[in-house]
């Protein structure tokens, strides 16, 4: 039996997409638990780039089943221009294709409603992808107004919620923005319902049929969106997405026990990014941080905005191995760093005078909180076609040994480069 999972260790677009399609090669099934369109996973082989936002990246190979566990949220419009997208491109991956009908519903008035919530916080915008999805949970867990997929795909329960949430949801977005979009109840039942004929064969029970899954030896693969420090929970609150992105979320995301996990990688940059707002202790908003974006081509994959850059933090890279429990980790983008002259790597923060390498839970702390750095030499060669950790630079291979010392955990894997084989394997991957 193998269970894997793969989740990202800072504040997202880690390469997750990258590992995980590493690791499907030896996987029999690909689950996306929590999150939903605002994830986006960019993989690259045999000269073609897959951009997958919604859909597990397990989908790009013919032999997995993927699995959209009740965690998710779903926007039924995006879901089916993903597969037509990659369908068009000569992947037939409909009918591997199983979406838990207890995954929530995106439906339009999520959109209108955080638009309304993010310009009324003006400079304190969390910065989201607009994408619905928190407001979309806050449905799931209010409980009054969600639907799930399993109403979705039934018509006359799909179009008594609408026409019950609507008038309701009419005096908040009116009561928020008076210049707000007016929702038209049948239009959204007319839209929604021919997403629905299209979805109703993939929607399923997927629990069940994971935990037969499980029990019948198939290799499971939980592919992590966002990263450890958006969880909801366990990360720079408020500034966070809203479902638990660190492994904490796997069990509540899937049905599938933690405790049947059997590798937990955690997937961190060399250095860190952001998109949004929020605290970031070792950003470089400076010509180092723009070199940075642009060597590593920081550009977000969903909105196009450019990601804040800056130094590896170990004291928040190690907090989220901590809290998921990583076993080991995989570092991705080490090339970018290349001939950037010395290099830094965050080992302890400084709030207020107190040395720490605990990730403050107060926002106030962690906006005050100064990387206290330690100076690793840089290398300048190019490292793209190095297969071999022996082969990286001395000082590259010293770079990858101070991370590990201050995560506190073996790296695994490196990456230095986009591509599949560009990739350094340092202990066998699971399954291999
Ligand atoms: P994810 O959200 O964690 O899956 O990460 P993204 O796909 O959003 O962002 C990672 C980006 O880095 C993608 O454009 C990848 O193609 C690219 N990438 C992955 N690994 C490497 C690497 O080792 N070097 C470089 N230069 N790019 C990489
Ligand atoms: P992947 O899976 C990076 C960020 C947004 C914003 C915050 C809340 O590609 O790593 P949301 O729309 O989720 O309510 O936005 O979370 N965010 C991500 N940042 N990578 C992602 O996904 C992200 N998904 C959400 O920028 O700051
Ligand atoms: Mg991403």
């Amino acid at each position: 039996m193998s269970v894997t999972s793969v989740i990202g260790l800072q504040w997202g677009d880690e390469a997750k997409g990258k590992v995980v399609d590493l690791l499907t090669e030896k996987h029999d099934v690909v689950i996306r638990y929590q999150g939903g369109n605002n994830a986006g996973h960019t993989v690259k082989f045999s000269g073609n780039t897959y951009k997958l936002s919604l859909l597990p990246t397990g989908m790009l190979q013919s032999h997995v089943q993927s699995v959209i566990g009740p965690g998710v949220v779903v926007n039924p419009e995006a879901i089916l221009n993903e597969l037509d997208s990659l369908i068009a491109g000569g992947i037939d991956c409909a009918k591997r294709l199983m979406i838990s009908d207890r995954a929530h519903v995106i439906c339009p008035w999520h959109h209108l409603e955080e638009a309304a919530f993010e310009k009324q916080r003006g400079s304190k915008a969390i910065g989201t992808t607009m994408r619905g999805i928190g407001t979309c949970y806050r449905e799931k867990v209010g409980r009054f107004h969600a639907i799930r997929m399993g109403d979705l795909i039934n018509k006359d329960r799909f179009a008594d919620k609408v026409r019950e949430i609507v008038p309701f949801k009419q005096i908040v977005l009116n009561a928020l923005d008076p210049d707000s979009e007016q929702l038209n109840a049948d239009r959204i039942i007319e839209d929604y319902s021919a997403c629905a004929d299209r979805l109703r064969p993939m929607v399923a029970d997927t629990t069940a049929w994971l935990l037969n899954a499980l029990e019948n030896n198939q290799r499971l693969l939980f592919e992590g969106a966002q990263g450890s420090l958006l969880d909801v929970d366990h990360g720079t609150f408020p500034y966070v997405t809203s479902s638990n992105s660190s492994g904490c979320g796997i069990h509540s995301g899937s049905g599938i026990p933690e405790r049947a996990i059997d590798t937990m990688i955690g997937v961190a940059k060399a250095y860190t990014t952001r998109v949004g707002g929020g605290p970031f202790p070792t950003e470089l908003d400076n010509d180092l941080g723009q070199q940075i974006r642009v060597a590593g081509n920081e550009f977000g994959t969903v909105t196009g905005r450019p990601r804040r850059c800056g130094w590896f933090d170990a004291v928040a890279t190690r907090y989220s191995a901590r809290i998921s429990g990583v076993d080991s980790i995989a570092v991705a983008l080490l090339d970018v760093l290349s001939g950037l002259g010395e290099l830094n790597v965050c080992e302890a923060y400084n709030v207020n005078g107190e040395i720490t390498r605990d990730l403050p839970s107060c926002p106030d702390a962690l906006r005050l909180a100064k990387p206290v750095l330690r100076a690793v030499p840089g290398w300048t060669e190019d490292i793209t076609g190095i297969r071999k950790f022996a082969d990286l630079p001395p000082n590259a291979q010293l770079y990858i040994q101070t991370i590990s010392e201050l995560v506190e955990r073996p790296v695994q894997l490196v990456s230095v480069g986009p591509d599949r084989d560009q990739t350094i394997v340092i202990t066998p991957l699971p399954g291999f």
